[in-house]
């Protein structure tokens, strides 16, 4: 009688573990949100993690959006207990990890969380490697809606395995997580990760700075780089077709607020927003600026990265130093964005009835000799007397943008 009810209980295991997936429905536009790692690294506490929240309402940055709250490395002890759970450390975060949770969810807002699926963390706490299962239990205690799987100290594992492991963890747990692949492009998670994650990264690890490489470790086995906004962003820029409702390409979370000009995170915010990347802040909210705010809270870039077709953008061309992004949206309607990477002033002259716009991905085509099509000026927020039958004439300060959305003049 045992040995039939074992059988039942086995095969019944078998085919719950056979249908495991990832949750469906979640992050059918892409992710936004905060993440303590680009400003506190490891440092990090109960405090911060409230004060964020609090801040999203006060700020209304939940009315533009922002959702996810999550926080990275740093967050356990350096072992797991007798049991082999992960533990919060009691002197971050002193009430454990469920009353933050409870806090966020109080906000109206989501929680997020980290770890990895090798043996350790990147800063050295324990990784997931071995207790995926066991992990996403804890985590579903939690309530926690939104995992960030990082890459470290996973030897030869074979990331597609691993990942969907751990996705096959968190399904079973029962509570619905936006899985988001943090193994910075080196297994081509674009191939894969769209059956197993909600988004991937696609690069290393962004750098504050508009246009550098950070070298980390320099002349030593563990060398690795970290990259400025721009360079990142023109890395890969041959996986758009991976994109879309369900599974993002990560260029990786925001430096907006964190060092760059003003001109500079203008730009690198529109260029997430047309590249349909996750728009997860990274900067203090107790310490931005009015610009910085103002950047970060706009809903007519935000609505670009947002919109429902989820059709990544693309660099169109390279003119006079000025590189012209485009981006297909709903209603026949496009995001078009000017980026001057030059250190001085240019006056762009770009006549739309000359450049016959058409992406081959999504077959749409802006076509200014077929349509006459008005401008919106999304960071002055005006619509511009031009149209597509006179060139647009604009100076564009150094490392700024212009940034249109246009739509078909209706008569
Ligand atoms: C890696 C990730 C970062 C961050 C750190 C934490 O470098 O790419 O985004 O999560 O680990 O240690």
């Amino acid at each position: 009688m045992r040995s039939i009810v074992l059988s039942i209980v086995c095969a019944l295991a078998m085919t719950f573990a056979a249908q495991a997936q990832k949750f469906e429905n979640l992050a059918m536009t892409p992710p936004m949100g905060w993440n303590s790692w680009n400003t506190f690294a490891c440092d990090i506490s109960e405090k911060t993690v409230k004060d964020m929240a609090d801040l999203f309402v006060e700020l209304g940055l939940d009315k533009c959006g922002y959702e996810y709250i999550v926080i990275d490395d740093g967050w356990m002890l350096r072992e797991r207990d007798k049991d082999g759970n992960l533990v919060p450390d009691p002197a971050k975060f002193p009430n454990g990890m469920k009353a933050v949770a409870d806090y966020v969810h109080s906000k109206g807002l989501k929680f997020g969380i980290y770890n990895c699926a090798g043996s350790q963390t990147c800063g050295g706490y324990p990784g997931g490697r071995g207790h995926e299962y066991q992990d996403a239990r804890l985590y579903a205690s939690y309530g926690i809606d939104y995992l960030k799987y990082d890459w470290c100290n996973t030897g030869k594992m074979y990331a597609p395995e691993a990942y969907k492991t751990m996705r096959d963890a968190l399904y079973t747990a029962g509570r619905p997580v936006v899985f988001s692949l943090c193994e910075w492009g080196d297994n081509q998670p674009w191939e894969w990760g769209a059956e197993i994650g909600h988004l991937w990264r696609t690069t290393g690890d962004i750098y504050c700075c508009y246009d550098c490489e950070y070298v980390v470790n320099k002349g030593q086995p563990n060398q690795w780089s970290a990259w400025g906004v721009w360079k990142i962003l023109r890395m890969r820029q041959d996986i758009r077709k991976y994109a879309g409702p369900g599974h993002w390409n990560d260029p990786d979370m925001l430096e907006v607020g964190n060092c760059m000009t003003a001109a500079e995170d203008r730009s690198h915010f529109a260029l997430w927003a047309l590249s349909a990347a996750p728009l997860i802040l990274g900067n203090d909210l107790r310490k931005a600026n009015k610009e910085t705010i103002e950047t970060i809270k706009n809903t007519e870039v935000i609505a670009i990265d947002q919109d429902k077709l989820g059709i990544q953008g693309y660099e169109y061309k390279m003119q006079d130093s000025v590189s012209i992004w485009v981006k297909p949206l709903e209603n026949n309607e496009w995001a078009v964005g000017f980026v001057n990477t030059s250190l001085s002033e240019k006056e762009i002259n770009f006549d739309f009835k000359q450049n016959v716009i058409t992406d081959d991905l999504s077959g749409k085509s802006l076509d200014a000799t077929k349509n006459e099509y008005v401008f919106r000026d999304l960071f002055r927020h005006e619509n511009l007397k031009n149209t597509t039958k006179k060139p647009v004439v604009a100076k564009i300060p150094s490392h700024d943008i212009l940034m249109l959305r246009l739509s078909v003049k209706t008569k």
